[in-house]
Formats: structure tokens, C-alpha cells, sequence
């Protein structure tokens, strides 16, 4: 069953657990996600990206998690739209029917320059309008994300392209906060806290300095009410970056964001933690493992499978861990 974000995460917040928020782009992404939640008993939240709508196009992306639904009518499903560039942006994906969308006006639309507080408020207010007038949900962003080792933003491929940003960007004001969510009325609010997009997080395991859990446990107590979100937090996990590199991969050492301090997020209001690079490495490492092992098969079931093993493991580790898992 479909259900909007917000019923979701009061849920959550009423019973102590946080989502984990999975980014789609194909079938077998879903296929994996639906199958975890249907072994642990999780209700489930699938996102797509402005990359998964150029990639598969919004109507197969959109009929992707339809599917699901029809496969899993027991399981409460929220398709959400992350990172809506400009109010356009998430208007089309209100009227094409997902239940919940993300405004990020952290940043321009051209999402490699920081907005103004201002911008931000105006964009996000627009859209919550909107969007509530159909029941369907909207988280906002304040503050952008980025490493505070380097300060920069989040690079699929570990080479910052854009600026230095001011570190200040990076971690979320806890006054600010307080006012966005006053002003716009937005369901629930990405933070920064350190975290950036991407494989490459942390050149080492995260310390307190870098990760700052923290910021997170001074906006809960000033905003109890509100349901907060972690982008880039997947965890990187080792075991899957030695796969991937002992078949043939050439993936640099990187660290994630540990499952113990996402859980530590999660007692202090984090609600929903969205995760791609997870999914993208042990999809990745299945699929070079199978072939570097199996070099006379071309029937790409095989390998897919394969790959959808490795991330719907993933997908119950993180419902498990948590506690997502028996709400379904
Ligand atoms: O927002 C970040 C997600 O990892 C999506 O990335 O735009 O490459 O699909 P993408
Ligand atoms: P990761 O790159 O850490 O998986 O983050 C995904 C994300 O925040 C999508 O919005
Ligand atoms: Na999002
Ligand atoms: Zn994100």
C-alpha cells in the first residue's frame, strides 16, 4: 500500500525506530528491497533521483515501485523524490502520483552552488503549499552537505570538482532549524552534519569531529517534534570494497558512516537515512565476483541475481538494525 511520508515517520518517531531510505533505479534494486522487507516485516521507503529519472525515465521508475506494491500489498510503501532541484521539479512528480517529495533548496538549482536561507525558506514553502493540499509529504534541506575533513561537497568519484565551502555550510545552525521549519512547515528536515554523497566520506574510520552526532542530539532538544533525515549515510561496507577490488575493480580506501552512530542518530530524532553507495557496491562487487568466477556465463540473470542477493542482505541488515523491521 502506498502511504504518504509523514504517516510513515510519526510511526516511526512513535515507536523509536528510524527508515532507512533506499535510492531505485532499476528493477532488481527493488526487487531486493521488497524482498528484505518482506523477511523482516519493514515498511519500506524507495526514492528517485533526478540521475534514476534520467536513467530508467519517471514512468519506469514510477511503475517499478507500482509493481512492488502490487507484489507486496501488505507492505506500506513511500514513493518519495529526492533532491527536487526547483518547485517545478517536484510538482511533476506530486501530479504523477508519489506520495512524498524532497525540496533541496539548501542549493541553487543548479545543486552545485549553496542558496540563501531565504531561497530556501521561499522554494520549500511554495512546494509544501502544494503538496499538502494532496497529502503528499515534503522534506526540506538546511545546511549542505560536505565533508568537514576537506570542505567539500560530496564527488561520486573522490576528486572534489567544486570550491572549498565555508564550514559553517556544512553543519546545520540549530537556531536556523528552528525558524525554517517554523516558516515553512516542511514533514521532515535533511541536516549536515559532516556527511557528503558518495563513496568517498572519510579518509579514515569518522571521529566525533567529522561526524557530528552532536549537532544532531542540539536539534532534536530544540525541535523534538521534528523528523530529521541523514543523507550520505551509507557505511561503505569494507568487505564488499575488498570484492570489488579483488575482481578487477580499482576502488580507492574510503569510509562510510557506521551503523552504531546512524543508531545513536536515530535516538535523538534522525527518522529516515537515505542510502545509495550500499546498494551500489555490493551490486557492483556480486556482479564482478560472479563473472570473474563464472567467465564462461553470459546469461545476465545470473549475475543479476547475484546482485540482488548481496543488496537485499543489505537491506535487512539496515531494517534490523534500525528497528524498522516487524512495523511493516
Ligand atoms: O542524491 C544522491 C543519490 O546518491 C543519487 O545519485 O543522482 O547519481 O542517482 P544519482
Ligand atoms: P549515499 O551516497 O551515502 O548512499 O547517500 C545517498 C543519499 O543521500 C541520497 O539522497
Ligand atoms: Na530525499
Ligand atoms: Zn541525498
Amino acid at each position: 500500500m502506498l502511504i504518504s511520508l509523514r504517516e510513515l515517520l510519526d510511526h516511526a518517531a512513535a515507536n523509536n525506530y528510524g527508515m532507512p531510505a533506499f535510492n531505485v533505479n532499476n528493477m532488481e534494486q527493488v526487487h531486493a528491497i521488497m524482498k528484505a522487507a518482506d523477511k523482516t516485516n519493514s515498511p519500506v521507503i524507495m526514492q528517485g533521483s533526478a540521475g534514476a529519472r534520467g536513467y530508467a525515465g519517471e514512468p519506469f521508475l514510477r511503475h517499478l515501485i507500482l509493481a512492488a506494491i502490487e507484489m507486496y500489498p501488505h507492505i506500506p510503501v513511500v514513493m518519495h523524490q529526492d533532491h527536487g532541484s526547483d518547485p517545478s521539479v517536484c510538482l511533476r512528480s506530486i501530479q504523477s502520483g508519489f506520495s512524498s517529495v524532497m525540496m533541496d533548496g539548501s542549493l541553487e538549482p543548479d545543486m552545485k552552488t549553496p542558496a540563501s536561507f531565504k531561497y530556501n525558506v521561499n522554494v520549500t514553502t511554495e512546494v509544501v503549499k502544494i503538496a499538502h493540499a494532496g497529502g503528499v509529504s515534503v522534506e526540506g534541506e538546511l545546511g549542505c552537505l560536505g565533508s568537514l575533513e576537506t570542505g567539500m561537497m560530496g564527488e561520486e568519484d573522490g576528486h572534489g570538482a567544486e570550491g572549498k565551502l565555508d564550514l559553517d555550510m556544512l553543519l546545520t545552525s540549530v537556531e536556523e532549524a528552528a525558524d525554517f521549519v517554523k516558516s515553512t512547515n516542511v514533514d521532515a528536515l535533511a541536516i549536515a552534519i559532516g556527511t557528503s554523497h558518495g563513496a568517498y566520506k572519510f579518509t579514515q574510520e569518522p571521529t566525533g569531529d567529522v561526524l557530528r552526532i552532536d549537532r544532531i542530539k542540539e536539534i532534536h532538544a530544540r525541535i523534538p517534534n521534528t523528523h530529521l533525515v541523514m543523507h550520505g549515510s551509507s557505511s561503505v561496507p569494507q568487505d564488499w570494497l575488498k570484492i570489488i577490488n579483488n575482481f578487477g575493480g580499482d576502488m580507492g580506501q574510503t569510509y562510510g558512516v557506521p551503523v552504531e552512530e546512524i543508531q545513536e542518530g536515530i535516538k535523538h530524532g534522525v527518522r529516515k537515512v537515505n542510502i545509495d553507495t550500499d546498494l551500489r557496491m555490493s551490486s557492483t562487487g556480486a556482479i564482478r565476483k560472479h563473472l570473474g568466477e563464472n567467465t564462461s556465463n553470459f546469461d545476465p540473470r545470473k549475475f543479476l541475481k547475484e546482485a540482488t542477493n548481496a543488496m537485499s542482505d543489505i537491506c535487512a541488515a539496515r531494517f534490523e538494525a534500525f528497528g524498522s523491521a516487524n512495523n511493516a
